[in-house]
């Protein structure tokens, strides 16, 4: 397994800011994930299994397994659904036989791992004919911010850049297309969902917390990798706050979202 290609890390400010955007992302994610009764449901990259529960509460005759790798992800995982299990065990080598699952979803995990492509052919295997894939990923250079933050924008190109260097993909959004028809996917629906804040939607300081958040679980890996000095990220920090007061700021980014099937 390559747990450093996990950028942000699982310390506990980081798992707080993972709540947070469950919070901020889940009730949309729910509409796009459809699940059937007695489904056997598959989440790659569970976290602290907040998405996963909510799917099981929602389905209670569907089976859902959250797959993890970092055993302190599922220690913070709830344990109180009995159609929700949670396994420690990494997406380039999902523990399922072939054929076995209805569906297998994700999100905010390709991006992180080393080898999507690998990823998505273990999650073409085990699904049946006629399984479904759903994903929702991150496409970062998307996000803008008015008034503009110049010292953001560039520590969010290098945030950029540090995933890459470390093995994942940031703009793996836009790129799903592509690879789930080259691993053999059918009935390809790519779509959108919008994160629009402002200081009248009450979500304006929660989505700003949870770019700042982003940008502090990088800081130290910015530094180590010479891609950032002190003064820029203090800069782009200090820039951030101040917008996240602004009265007058609005933010605008959209994840990239795909379902597709397993051709029967
Ligand atoms: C950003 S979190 C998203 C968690 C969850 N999907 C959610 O929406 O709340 C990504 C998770 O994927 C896990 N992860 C990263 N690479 C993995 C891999 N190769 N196999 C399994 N889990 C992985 C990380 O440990 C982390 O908990």
């Amino acid at each position: 397994m390559k747990e450093k290609t996990y950028i942000h890390g699982v310390a506990p400010e980081e798992q707080d800011r993972l709540r947070l955007l469950n919070r901020l992302t889940n009730g949309p994610y729910l509409d796009f994930v459809k699940i059937k009764p007695g489904d056997q449901v598959l989440e790659i990259g569970s976290g602290l299994g907040i998405i996963a529960h909510a799917i099981a509460e929602t389905y209670p005759s569907a089976q859902v397994t959250g797959l993890e790798y970092a055993a302190e992800q599922i220690a913070g995982s709830p344990q109180d659904l009995e159609n929700l299990t949670f396994r420690q065990g990494d997406a380039h080598h999902i523990p399922f036989a072939d054929a076995s699952l209805d569906v297998v979803y994700g999100r905010y995990i390709l991006e992180h791992v080393h080898d999507p492509s690998q990823v998505l052919r273990e999650v073409y295997r085990v699904l049946k004919p006629g399984g479904r894939v759903y994903f929702q990923e991150n496409t970062i250079s998307i996000m803008k911010l008015y008034p503009e933050c110049p010292q953001f924008d560039f520590i969010w190109k290098q945030f950029i850049a540090l995933q890459a260097r470390i093995g994942g993909d940031g703009e793996i959004g836009v790129k799903m297309y592509h690879m789930l028809k080259s691993v053999g996917f059918g009935g390809l629906q790519c779509s959108f969902a919008d994160e629009v804040h402002y200081p009248e939607k009450g979500t304006f300081v929660a989505w700003m917390d949870n770019i700042i958040g982003n940008v502090e679980s990088a800081v130290d890996k910015l530094l180590a990798f010479g891609l950032a000095t002190e003064e820029q990220i203090s800069g782009a920090l200090a820039e951030l706050t101040a917008f996240k007061q602004d009265d007058m700021a609005s933010v605008y980014f959209w994840w990239n979202r795909i379902a597709g099937v397993k051709p029967a």
